[in-house]
């Protein structure tokens, strides 16, 4: 499959999710999540879990659901990210950010329900119950206290101050990396593959999750809020530390071009036929969204 075809597959499933009749009572709430969830998005999370799971031998429809998980919890963390207590943003997948259109307590309460939504997706699918339970134990731990949320916590704690790249790499393996690698794991879980597979999986995770993080940073600096379809100079405005501030636009791009060289090289013992992974690799290292 292409990657359109994986988006197109993700897209018709997400298609799908909470509709409801028009006399159901939370249907405000049910608006308010698919509002952000059918915004647009590349999907690259859900394009993992999909490519993961055929590599390591698993059927690509039997891990949809997981990969529609995936894409809730995301959508969950842009939600949050973009309230006003947080990088307080107008704009997301070239949109007014769900807080903008629906009130702080409804998108509040809509990134809450699409985290427990996701949860229920994979533990509802039809894979065998020691799959669902080691994709739903990966999520959980990549978005806990350890993961996204942790790193989120860091990431405002850090504002206003000069940190150090070691510190900065902690915070965003944490906040964007945890989850790229759950997108990777789940992907072999769903599959049922095997120890070496997951560890391949978590290393090609973790440096294009570092990488990733990267050039949204440069993107926030360089690209214009038409192309990116969220504001541009959120970051400096909230007083983030970044990779831009810290290092610059040179060192920027080599580093992403070595880690992105690094992903690849996670892959090559534990897996064959990667050219889908390396040319997505190689895509996000130079996306302009
Ligand atoms: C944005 O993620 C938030 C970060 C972790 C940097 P994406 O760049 O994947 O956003 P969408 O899903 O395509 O909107
Ligand atoms: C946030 O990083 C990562 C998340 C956990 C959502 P950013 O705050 O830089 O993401 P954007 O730029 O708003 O998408
Ligand atoms: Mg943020
Ligand atoms: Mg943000
Ligand atoms: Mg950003």
């Amino acid at each position: 499959m292409t990657r359109d075809d994986y988006k197109r597959l993700v897209d018709e499933a997400l298609q799908q999710q909470f509709l409801t009749d028009a006399d159901f009572p939370m249907r405000g709430l049910a608006e308010a999540m698919r509002y952000s969830l059918l915004a647009g998005g590349k999907r690259i999370r859900p394009i993992l879990v999909l490519e993961f799971c055929r590599l390591s031998g698993g059927d690509v429809k039997e891990a949809l659901p997981v990969a529609c998980a995936i894409e809730m919890l995301h959508t969950y963390s842009l939600i949050h990210d973009d309230l006003p207590c947080m990088d307080n943003d107008d704009l997301r997948r070239g949109r007014p950010t769900n807080h903008v259109i629906y009130g702080e307590c409804t998108a509040t309460l809509a990134g809450d329900a699409l985290q427990a939504e996701a949860f229920g997706t994979i533990l509802r699918s039809g894979l065998p119950a020691d799959r669902r339970a080691r994709c739903a134990e990966i999520l959980a731990g990549a978005v806990g206290l350890d993961g996204m949320c942790g790193g989120q916590y860091l990431d405002m704690l850090g504002e206003g101050k000069q940190l150090s790249e070691a510190q900065l790499n902690e915070i965003n393996s944490r906040k964007t990396g945890a989850l790229l690698i759950g997108a990777c794991q789940m992907g072999v879980a769903a599959a049922g593959g095997t120890e070496e597979q997951m560890e391949a999986a978590a290393m090609f995770g973790a440096a294009i999750g570092m990488a990733f993080q990267i050039r949204d940073d440069m993107l926030d600096v360089l690209s214009t809020k038409e192309e990116l379809g969220k504001p541009i100079g959120s970051d400096a405005q909230e007083n983030k530390n970044t990779y831009m501030a810290l290092l610059g636009e040179d060192a920027c791009r080599q580093l992403v071009e070595r880690l992105t060289e690094q992903a690849k090289n996670a892959l090559r013992q534990a897996y064959k036929d990667t050219d889908f992974l390396f040319a997505l690799a190689d895509s996000l290292a130079q996306r302009r969204n």
